[in-house]
């Protein structure tokens, strides 16, 4: 029996024909009739599925959620969402977070639970499930499937960032589509999300900071046991935080996004983190903007080794003691007195968490890298700013003036990038434009364009990259991604010419185009601006909705949420 007044009571509680209706089909499942008289009702809400393969061992996790749930006296009821993959999704899985989050929230509301487990594996699942669950508002948690165990080729450690160097010895001849194919069950060699600090690390790294999950929810494998009692510590949990109405608002304050933002910055995390944690914040109320993404990581350093800003796994991260090991070593930098969903607080999570490997975590005063997080950079090519991972770009290419070679969409860029013909050299700034959130719509992963082939052969590594689009979190290189507003709404970066002046100063954080009044006033002229056409359906309502990504590509309309209140029945 619940100490507090059960939300799920409102059906299962009723008398009459309303509760014949909500108890008796339930029944049909086995379900006594005791588990209906004032148990937590708590709704696991699962992205299995096969489509999405980091998530695929999901249905067995459930099962040790729900034991925990159980033992601590509550009624588990598992309920499938929308589930994105990121791997087969076209043309991206982010043109479906927002659809995911809305029916993760309606789904949540119009049922009988009391408190919600979140399971949420490969990139984007995690923000749409939380971003859904904030609009609802119960006490909610996260429990992440892990990540895969490091992949082994040709006898050296790969992951996720590896594919983007496979792709360019596969383009330059150095090998052969045999050894891809056989790369590739070396890669993915058991079940969980990338192995790397990639999008997915990067969003079950944010939930733990956030304090939305257990400790060490970001970092145990997905193939190891303690993954499974993490889940059913996760459904003990729950259970006490419905009796606590511990609610997600009371865990996800201003502090814990600040945290948020400086923990991600000490693990490399990337930059689709600042799209998503911005969504998420807007479900909420709290106060976040772009630059305070700059302001709290600022003076953070990069604490792990781990891909791509470092040279490991995510799995190592967990044998050197995880991410409360790694907040340990930063918490004069953390506020460690908020409330966790554990109940306790962040300062006691991280209490006793020595480094193992001091290889993999390194301590504040001697870390990895001493260039972190996100910088925001701004200029008249991006009024409303653009970011770049610092950790993950070549330090030579931090200050670079040089001329721009532009693609006008990705079909452009595909099409010319490795022709001979192409004006290009090692000192030009590509330019991709049409890739944001209308302009593809979703915003694809296409910001960090391959360098063209002719420069790959004498040896170039990176170039300055510019674009209104993202960057996968395994990606790397001087790339200037979110350019906001984009293209396709009408920003600057929809005039920009060949041959072009572009300035990047990442320590002074600007970004400049070096174009005249008078000429960009004639090239507006020449070429006057047409929004995107509408589109029927989804892609409609998206291109229509969609807010641009300094504001984190939320819909207009979702933003804030409506409670946990339903008036009415439905006979
Ligand atoms: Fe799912 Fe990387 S593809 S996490
Ligand atoms: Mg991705």
């Amino acid at each position: 029996m619940s100490k507090v007044e059960l939300r799920s009571q409102q059906w299962f509680g009723k008398t009459g024909k309303d509760g014949f209706i909500y108890r008796a089909w339930m029944k049909n499942q086995g379900i006594p009739d005791d588990y209906f008289q004032g148990k937590p009702v708590i709704g696991i809400c699962n992205t299995w599925s096969e489509l999405t393969p980091c998530n695929a061992h999901f249905r067995e996790l459930a099962e040790f959620v729900k034991k925990g749930i159980i033992e601590a006296g509550g009624f588990p009821v598992e309920f499938p969402v929308m589930s994105l993959g990121e791997t087969l999704i076209k043309p991206t899985a982010m043109l479906y977070r927002n659809l995911a989050s809305m029916d993760v929230e309606e789904s949540i509301r119009a049922n009988p639970i009391d408190g919600v487990v979140l399971m949420c594996g490969c990139d984007k699942t995690t923000p749409s499930l939380v971003m859904g669950a904030c609009s609802v508002d119960l006490p909610t948690l996260v429990i992440s499937g892990g990540p895969m165990m490091k992949g082994k080729f040709k006898g050296k450690e790969i992951g996720t960032s590896d594919v983007w160097r496979f792709a360019e010895a596969y383009k330059l001849g150095e090998l052969t589509q045999k050894e891809f194919i056989e790369a590739e069950a070396c890669m993915a060699r058991t079940p969980g999300h990338c192995a790397v600090m990639g999008t997915a690390s990067t969003m079950a790294t944010m939930v733990e900071a956030l304090g939305l999950s257990l400790p060490q929810n970001a970092a145990i494998p997905a193939a190891d046991v303690r993954r499974k009692v993490l889940a059913q510590h996760s459904g003990r949990r729950i259970v006490e935080m419905v009796n606590e109405d511990l609610k997600m608002s009371k865990v996800l304050t201003r502090p814990a996004f600040e945290n948020a933002i400086r923990v991600n910055a000490a693990t490399g995390g990337s930059t689709n983190f600042v799209i998503h944690l911005t969504a998420i914040a807007g479900r909420l109320g709290v106060d976040l903007k772009l630059d305070d993404f700059d302001e709290f990581s600022r003076n953070i350093p990069l604490l792990a080794n781990i891909q791509p800003s470092g040279e490991h796994f995510m799995e190592d991260l967990y044998y050197a003691g995880g991410l409360p090991a790694l907040m340990n070593q930063m918490k004069e930098h953390l506020h460690t007195s908020i409330v966790t969903v554990n109940g306790k607080t962040v300062g006691e999570n991280i209490e006793n968490t020595p480094i193992y490997e001091p290889s993999i975590i390194s301590t504040f005063d001697a870390p990895f890298k001493p260039d972190s997080g996100i910088a925001v950079v701004r200029g008249n090519l991006a009024p409303n700013g653009a970011v770049l991972k610092p950790s993950a770009a070549s330090k030579a290419l931090f200050k670079h003036r040089g001329k721009a070679v532009v693609f006008e969409n990705i079909e452009d860029y595909h099409a010319r990038i490795d022709s001979p013909e192409l004006e290009v050299d090692e000192n030009s700034v590509m330019v991709l434009k049409n890739v944001g959130p209308k302009g593809y719509p979703g915003m694809a992963e296409v910001g960090n364009m391959g360098i063209p082939k002719k420069l790959l052969e004498k040896g170039v590594k990176d170039m300055v990259r510019i674009s209104d689009g993202r960057m996968s979190g395994t990606g790397f290189g001087t790339v200037i991604l979110h350019v906001s507003p984009e293209s396709a709404a009408g920003g600057p970066l929809n005039w920009v010419h060949n041959g072009d002046f572009i300035a990047l100063d990442v320590e002074n954080r600007t970004i400049n185009w070096e174009v005249s009044e008078e000429e960009l006033a004639a090239r507006k002229v020449a070429q006057p601006f047409e929004k995107p056409k509408t589109i029927r359906g989804y892609v409609g309502l998206f291109i229509d909705h969609v807010e641009q990504a300094d504001q984190g590509a939320d819909f207009d309309f979702l933003k804030g949420g409506s409670g946990s209140i339903v008036t009415r029945d439905s006979h």
